[in-house]
């Protein structure tokens, strides 16, 4: 194995890289939108499950996979197929999960945009007293119009390739070991500031009091997609920044602290707002505006509000920023390693191919909104279907096959590191579970049962 590529400095630093792309929209922007169109508490309950039994095993397969190779995941799962003596189809898995990250981008960088603009809107203090129709109201504004939406956007994708152009350990290490621990104490600020004056009694009953009867297949679907999502699995993601860890690092310990962290920081975020929501009688099924639409609530009453608002969203564009740099890493780390193109320019290149994407996106939310795609979804929409529902879970199944059927059992003994009994609860996991769960939510999902 080759070991001349650059390395994490420390675990700790691994570990904040790696909490820092499962940290990002999905939790701040999605997970809380989900919870709401999927009915509350059920939905939260199939999603912290599906973390724990799916995700915390698939996290350590996949870091495990890249550890392994050193490489980027396409000429990584060519090198663990021939490793293995299996067929060298498998480099495929790491091709669709580089084509994933980038399709995923396309829609990321535009919400990216919708939170730089909350930046500005924050700081200007055009929060101050507003009122819940007011804050509906500005943001349909904002999705009314593709040219600031486009520029926003704009922003957010040159922040990002200009990032990735400096490569991995100049760019990626040192923003983090700050951001991400900032970021948990101003939600903390939000959740007291909720917890005082929204109604935290309803939102704790919305989001956790079990009810089973809403438990419904859209609902599991999309639970898991979104574990996968949050989680950054399934696309080679987490596998090139493992490609990047040092030897000698427990990989089980890492992905469970990762994972909590990952877990907690989307539910508390999830409580703030539902308390919001609740108090000031909004709908909890707004969809993907809803923090857009609450939070600016929140922020124009408390006391200083402009600037604990404008450091929110600050924070919030951080961690997304975190997040689409590794979203792009796999599809570098590819080019780098097999053409002669530089990184500064293969960054840039893919840059704008996926801002025309996103200016795709843009237009999905105005001028396009009548534009469906499949089965009624316009652009954005079907980005985010096709790569949460289908695209990531199935890399993931794929990749649990491999290490759990394909790989030599030693190989993979030997990177895991556990003891006897967390091994076998590692295999069980990933060789059952896991694949069980997914195929289960693929044949439900194309019809193949009832
Ligand atoms: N996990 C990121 C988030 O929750 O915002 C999104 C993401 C990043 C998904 C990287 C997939 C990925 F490979």
């Amino acid at each position: 194995m080759p070991q001349h590529r650059s390395h994490w400095n420390s675990r700790w630093t691994f570990m904040l890289a790696t909490a820092g792309s499962a940290i990002g929209l999905g939790n701040i922007w999605k997970l809380p939108y989900m919870i709401g169109v999927n009915g509350g508490s059920a939905f939260v309950l199939v999603f912290v499950a599906c973390i724990f039994f799916v995700g915390i095993p698939l996290m350590m397969t996949e870091i495990l996979l890249g550890r392994r190779t050193q490489k980027n995941p396409l000429d990584g799962m060519q090198a663990l197929a021939s490793e293995a003596q299996a067929s060298s189809a498998w480099k495929y898995l790491g091709g669709m999960g580089m084509v994933t990250g980038l399709l995923i981008l396309g829609f990321y960088s535009v919400i990216g945009g919708w939170v730089l603009a909350y930046i500005f809107e924050a700081g200007g203090g055009n929060f101050s007293q507003i009122t819940a129709a007011q804050s509906t109201t500005n943001f349909k504004a904002l999705l009314a119009s593709p040219l600031k939406l486009t520029f926003w956007h704009t922003i957010f994708m040159v922040m990002t390739m200009a990032v990735v152009a400096k490569g991995v350990n100049s760019g990626l290490e040192k923003a983090n070991n700050i951001l991400i621990p900032s970021l948990f104490a101003i939600l903390l600020v939000l959740l007291g500031y909720s917890m005082s004056v929204g109604d935290m009694h309803a939102a704790a009953q919305f989001m956790f009091k079990p009810d089973f009867s809403k438990i419904t297949p859209v609902a599991v679907l999309s639970a898991l997609g979104h574990a996968f999502f949050s989680l950054s699995l399934g696309m080679g993601a987490v596998m090139v920044y493992g490609s990047y860890l040092q030897r000698n690092v427990s990989i089980a310990r890492t992905t469970i602290y990762i994972a909590l962290a990952d877990t907690m920081l989307g539910l508390l975020v999830g409580l703030a707002i539902y308390s919001l929501v609740f108090a000031n009688h909004l709908a909890p099924n707004a969809g993907p505006g809803l923090i857009f639409q609450t939070l600016p609530i929140a922020f124009g009453h408390m006391p200083s509000g402009n600037f604990i608002g404008t450091l929110f969203f600050l924070l919030v564009a951080f961690a997304a920023w975190t997040s689409s740099i590794s979203l792009v890493e796999p599809a570098i780390a590819w080019i780098t390693e097999n053409t002669k193109i530089k990184r500064y320019s293969a960054a840039w290149g893919l840059g704008l191919i996926v801002w025309l994407l996103g200016v795709a996106v843009v237009l999905s939310f105005n001028e396009w909104k009548e534009i469906k795609i499949i089965f009624g979804l316009n652009i954005f929409e079907t980005l985010d279907k096709l790569t949460s529902t289908i695209l990531l879970p199935l890399g993931g199944l794929l990749m649990a096959i491999f290490a759990g059927y394909v790989m030599k059992k030693n190989h993979v003994q030997e990177e895991l590191d556990l003891n006897n009994q967390h091994f076998k609860l590692w295999q069980f996991t990933n060789n059952y579970i896991a694949p069980i769960a997914i195929a289960a939510v693929f044949l439900f999902l194309f019809g193949l049962v009832k």
